[in-house]
């Protein structure tokens, strides 16, 4: 896949958005998992599938997933989440893969996609209030 220039505006653009045009019926079901968190659960997701472009080394759309206070600050176009709204978020459909092919994340060949459960999990954090 070829990113280019015009479909990167395009990514910024839907996934700054907090109620972008997703089917929100085909997102996993939120894991039942109690007391999930950023450090526990949800930073070695990113880190595996993540920190090549979100981390130290690069910021893509000035995005920074690699501590709990980034994640919150987001990107050049926010979030793309909101505390007990994982339904909405953006940020979840890129990772469920149920935005437009260049929007997804990671992008198609170049880093593991989150499972369902991971999905699951990821919602499970943003609706349990992002700790
Ligand atoms: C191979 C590189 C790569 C990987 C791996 C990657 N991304 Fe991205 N990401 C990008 C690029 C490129 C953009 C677009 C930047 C732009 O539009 O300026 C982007 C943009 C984003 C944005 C929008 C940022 C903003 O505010 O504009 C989010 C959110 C995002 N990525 C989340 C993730 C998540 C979550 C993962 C891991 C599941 C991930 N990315 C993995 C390359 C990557």
């Amino acid at each position: 896949m070829s990113l280019k220039i015009a479909s990167a505006v395009c990514l910024s653009a839907v996934l700054g958005v907090s109620a972008a045009d997703f089917d929100a019926g085909k997102l996993p079901p939120v894991a039942a998992k109690q007391g999930v968190t950023y450090e526990k659960d949800i930073k070695p997701l990113f880190e595996r599938s993540c920190f090549k472009c979100h981390g130290a080394e690069k910021q893509k759309g000035k995005l920074r997933l690699d501590s709990l206070e980034a994640t919150l600050k987001g990107g050049s176009n926010g979030a793309g989440f909101e505390k007990g709204a994982s339904a909405k978020s953006t940020f979840v459909a890129s990772v469920a893969r149920l935005l437009a092919d260049d929007e997804n994340m990671p992008p198609e060949g170049k880093g593991k996609p989150f499972t369902a459960e991971e999905v699951g999990l990821l919602r499970a954090w943003i609706d349990q209030g992002t700790k």
